[in-house]
C-alpha cells in the first residue's frame, strides 16, 4: 500500500465529528507517528510503499481513534509550545489554548531569577516551557496526583530543565513567597462533564472537574494567593469560557485585581493576570 492509499483509506476510516474536524489530516498525523517520520515527508512521497509493520500499527491506531481514543494517547506524545511532551492516561493532554498561559506568563516583567510556581502541573508542560524559556527562573511545580508527577518528572528529564516537584493540595506543599504563580486548574462545571466530546472524556476527571460552577479550585487558590505572592508578584490563570467576570469577583474578595484578560483565538477570555491590590 502506498502513502496516498493509506491516507485515503485512513481518512475514510475516521468519522468526521467534534474532535476530528479533518480526518485526512488526522490520518496523516497518525501515519507519520506510526512510521517515525514527519508529515511533510509523507506529502513529498505519496508513492512510497508503507512497510507492513507500520501499516499494522497505523490500522490499529485508526480503529482506536475512530472509537474515540485521543490521538495523543495512542502515540504517547503531544506537541506543546514547539516541544514534544510524554502523555499517559493519568495526565491531561496539553491543549493549544494553554500556550496562551505560557505566553502571558513569559510577557510579565519579572526579575531574571524569579521564583515561579506551577499549580496543577499535570504533564509538566507549562513548568517545563517556562524553565526552558527562562533558564534562570527557579521553577517549582505541584500536583496532587502522584501519577501526574511521575509523568512531569519524565518530561523534565526529557527537556533537560531544572524544576522542583511537590506532591500536595494546591500550593500547600511548596514554601512561599512566589514572584509568579501560574495555574491551569480543573475548571469545567461537574454537570458539563457528561456532555464533553468523547476525546475529552479520556482525560482524568481530576484534571477537568471544577465542582458545581467550575470554580471550586480557582476560588481556593485565589483565597491563598495573597499569602503566596510577593507584594509585586502576580498570578496567571487559565479559565473556562465565560468565567472571567466571576473570577474577577472572587479575586476582588480575596484582595486581588485582574490586571489583564487575554482572549484566545476563538475570542474567549481564556487567561487572566492577577495582582495583589
Ligand atoms: C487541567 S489539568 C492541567 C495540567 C497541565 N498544567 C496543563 O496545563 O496541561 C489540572 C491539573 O491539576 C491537578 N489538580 C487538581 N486538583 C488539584 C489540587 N487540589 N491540588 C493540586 N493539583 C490539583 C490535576 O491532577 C491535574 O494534573
Amino acid at each position: 500500500m502506498t502513502v496516498e492509499e493509506a491516507l485515503q483509506s485512513g481518512a475514510a476510516a475516521l468519522p468526521t465529528r467534534e474532535g476530528i474536524p479533518d480526518p485526512r489530516r488526522e490520518a496523516a498525523w497518525l501515519l507519520a507517528r506510526a512510521w517515525g517520520v514527519d508529515e511533510i515527508t509523507l506529502r513529498l512521497h505519496p508513492e512510497r510503499e508503507v512497510p507492513a509493520e507500520i501499516e499494522a500499527r497505523y490500522r490499529s491506531w485508526l480503529e482506536r481513534r475512530a472509537a474515540g481514543e485521543p490521538a495523543h494517547h495512542l502515540t504517547g506524545f503531544c506537541p506543546f509550545w514547539g516541544r514534544e511532551f510524554l502523555v499517559t492516561p493519568e495526565v491531561l493532554v496539553p491543549r493549544p489554548e494553554t500556550e496562551l498561559l505560557v505566553q502571558t506568563a513569559l510577557e510579565l516583567p519579572l526579575s531574571a531569577t524569579a521564583r515561579v510556581l506551577d499549580v496543577g502541573t499535570g504533564s509538566g508542560c507549562v513548568a517545563v516551557c517556562m524553565a526552558a524559556e527562562r533558564p534562570r527562573w527557579r521553577v517549582c511545580a505541584v500536583d496532587r496526583s502522584p501519577a501526574a508527577l511521575r509523568v512531569a518528572g519524565r518530561n523534565i528529564e526529557r527537556h533537560g530543565v531544572e524544576i522542583e516537584l511537590f506532591l500536595g493540595d494546591l500550593a500547600s506543599a511548596a514554601a512561599p513567597p512566589w514572584d509568579l504563580v501560574v495555574a491551569n486548574l480543573p475548571y469545567i462545571p461537574s454537570s458539563n462533564l457528561e456532555r464533553l466530546p468523547k476525546e475529552v472524556r479520556h482525560d482524568p476527571s481530576a484534571a477537568l472537574d471544577g465542582g458545581a460552577d467550575g470554580l471550586d479550585l480557582v476560588r481556593a487558590l485565589l483565597a491563598d494567593l495573597p499569602r503566596l505572592l510577593r507584594v509585586c508578584g502576580g498570578a496567571v490563570l487559565e479559565i473556562g469560557e465565560n468565567q472571567a467576570d466571576a473570577v474577577a469577583t472572587v479575586a476582588a474578595g480575596a484582595g486581588l485585581a485582574v490586571a489583564r484578560r487575554v482572549r484566545d483565538i476563538g475570542g474567549c477570555e481564556r487567561v487572566v493576570v492577577l495582582q495583589p491590590t
